[in-house]
């Protein structure tokens, strides 16, 4: 598929008035995705775990205007408050996926969002916050066509998502979604996620991921900014290259269900995200003390108890403490107990490998 695929739907009809909802979820990268070229294509691919707890629920209400002075209508509200400062991001999402939706102008929007997660827990809302948003608008272009095949939408939300925000792409379907063309998964693309193609080993069947809430702060580079970084990045060429052949081991483990394979892919992965901040010009420490308590503390308790526990990062000091549900009765009190101290406030989300957006 091209991008072109997506721009030349002919539209039977266009409702004057409506409204939809979406619930989409949080997803967490096992390889990473960072670094990008131009219109929001990865350096290299990436997989990741969908969430079922973190989520974000959008309800759009569209009516059409009287007269479009060629620029975009809407309101928008963030737990029910007017939020104006998060106009300029969603106006450059309008506007980078106008081509594919042309009647977003022809209509005046009321954007009603809220978060499942605290809010700026340091927790991604792009990534359910964009995703949810571009399902309410497909869910409106299906209302307009006739016979959208399931394939289709879910292609072009992601598609769409995408150029949201990069990593919003996996949050459509779950439990498991790959983006980035790969050798080694077949139909894998640059310009959408897709469902993990291939049987998974049961052992993953609902995964957990307690997230520690180490540090709630605003993140101190944003995800644009550290992407960026990566130009010229002195190790970029073997980080994209990494990825790849990380990927390929991940493929093998999801076949075979080897945990141990899948730890030392899973925690390389996290650490070597972080490197490449510790090693880009500007340079950042994204990891609080707590962060690295949390991971020693984590490794002890794995050699002692024989688990499979392990943890994986994004870009900043919160960790992703992931397990097995056969491990869930020793490791949750261990978490509890050991880990929880360490975060903000004592806060922490009990979240799990989840199927995808949902719509309300
Ligand atoms: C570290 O998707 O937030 O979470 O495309 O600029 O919006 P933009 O970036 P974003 O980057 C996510 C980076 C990451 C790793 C990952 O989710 O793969």
């Amino acid at each position: 598929m091209t991008e072109k695929d997506f721009s030349s739907v002919s539209y039977t009809t266009l409702k004057d008035e409506g409204e939809v909802a979406y619930s989409s979820p949080s997803n967490i990268a096992l390889v990473k995705y960072w670094g990008k070229r131009e219109n929001q294509i990865p350096a290299n691919p990436s997989i990741s775990f969908t969430l079922a707890a973190c989520a974000t629920k959008t309800k759009v209400h569209y009516k059409k205007r009287e007269n479009n002075n060629g620029k975009f209508s809407f309101d928008f509200l963030f737990e029910g408050e007017e939020k104006e400062g998060f106009k300029p991001k969603i106006i450059t999402f309008l506007k980078r996926i106008e081509v594919y939706l042309p009647f977003l102008k022809d209509y005046h929007f009321v954007i009603n969002t809220s978060n499942t997660f605290p809010h700026s827990s340091g927790i991604a809302s792009s990534a359910s916050g964009m995703s949810a948003l571009a399902l309410c608008f497909m869910e409106m272009e299906r209302s307009f066509v006739e016979n959208m095949t399931a394939e289709f939408f879910n292609r072009k939300v992601s598609f769409l998502s995408r150029l949201g925000s990069g990593s919003a792409c996996r949050s459509i379907e779950g439990p498991l979604v790959q983006w980035g063309e790969s050798k080694v998964i077949e139909g894998s693309s640059n310009l959408f996620g897709i469902k993990y193609p291939y049987d998974v080993h049961p052992i993953f069947n609902n995964y957990h991921d307690t997230i520690l809430l180490v540090d709630k702060g605003e993140k101190q580079v944003s995800s644009t900014v550290g992407h960026e970084l990566m130009h010229g990045h002195p190790y970029a060429v073997n980080r994209f290259a990494q990825a790849d052949i990380n990927l390929d081991k991940l493929k093998t483990v999801f076949s075979n269900g080897n945990l141990e394979d899948f730890i030392s892919i899973v925690e390389s992965e996290a650490l070597t995200l972080h490197a490449m901040m510790m090693t880009s010009s500007p340079y950042f420490i994204l990891m609080k003390p707590n962060t690295l308590t949390i991971i020693n503390s984590i490794w002890k308790f794995r050699e002692h108890s024989k688990t499979h526990i392990c943890f994986t990062l994004d870009a900043g000091a919160n960790v992703h403490v992931l397990y097995p549900e056969g491990e869930k009765d020793v490791v949750f009190p261990f978490i509890k107990e050991k880990l929880v101290p360490f975060c903000q406030n004592g806060q922490y989300i009990c979240d799990r490998i989840g199927l995808g957006a949902k719509k309300l």
